[in-house]
């Protein structure tokens, strides 16, 4: 079981080798401890941002989220969602909402985050929407790292504000259409 994130680190000094980075489903902690890492990342009134409200009703996929872990401490994680674009001329677009992705603020520049980010994209394919991967993020992480773009996004909308210039996508399925983007509630996500 991984412990807690903020609780002091079990077996440090005691001549064990030194623990390695893993990346694990999500499921493998507890969700109070992915909580405490979300708070530590993002701030407590996080909830108020409207990537939060793309997900409402719908439970992250599991193949695509992911716990870093450093022996039994948790230093990162990613959820992935169901979500789509709903268009303005007809039709539903299967999309997949990347993020959050935080790392612990004692770990960050060491590669967790992109290691995080590259396996989510990694377990993308053969999920539906899995080819139109979106996020609020910043272009200077997600897009040069990893080549998403706001290209594709900029008729899009969103139950809340954003910049436009951090809504980014990637993928051959990203829709360039106007439309409203939303959780995808009739998604098996299990
Ligand atoms: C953004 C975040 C996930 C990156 O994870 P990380 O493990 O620190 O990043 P990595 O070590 O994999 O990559 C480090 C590189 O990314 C750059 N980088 C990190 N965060 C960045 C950001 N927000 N914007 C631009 N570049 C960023 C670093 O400067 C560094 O570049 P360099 O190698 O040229 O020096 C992490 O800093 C974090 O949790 N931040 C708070 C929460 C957040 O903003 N999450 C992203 C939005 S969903």
């Amino acid at each position: 079981m991984v412990r807690r994130y903020g609780a002091p680190p079990a077996g440090r000094g005691t001549g064990k080798p030194t623990p390695v980075l893993e990346l694990v489903p999500i499921q493998a902690v507890s969700p109070a401890a992915v909580e405490a890492l979300l708070d530590a990342a993002f701030g407590s009134d996080r909830h108020g941002r409207t990537a939060y409200r793309l997900r409402e009703g719908v439970k992250p996929i599991a193949g695509m989220s992911l716990a870093a872990v450093i022996g039994d401490e948790l230093v990162g994680s990613i959820q992935c969602w169901p979500v789509s674009l709903a268009r303005d001329e007809g039709g539903a677009v299967p999309m997949i909402l990347v993020g959050p992705i935080a790392v612990s603020p004692a770990h960050q520049d060491i590669g967790i985050g992109r290691a995080l980010t590259r396996a989510a994209i990694a377990r993308a394919e053969g999920v539906e929407g899995g080819d139109a991967l979106m996020l609020i993020g910043d272009p200077a992480f997600f897009g040069r790292f990893f080549g998403f773009t706001a290209e594709r996004t900029g008729a899009w909308r969103l139950p809340g504000p954003f910049d436009a210039h951090r809504l980014l996508a990637l993928g051959a399925g990203v829709p360039n259409a106007a439309g409203l983007v939303g959780p995808r509630v009739s998604a098996d996500a299990a």
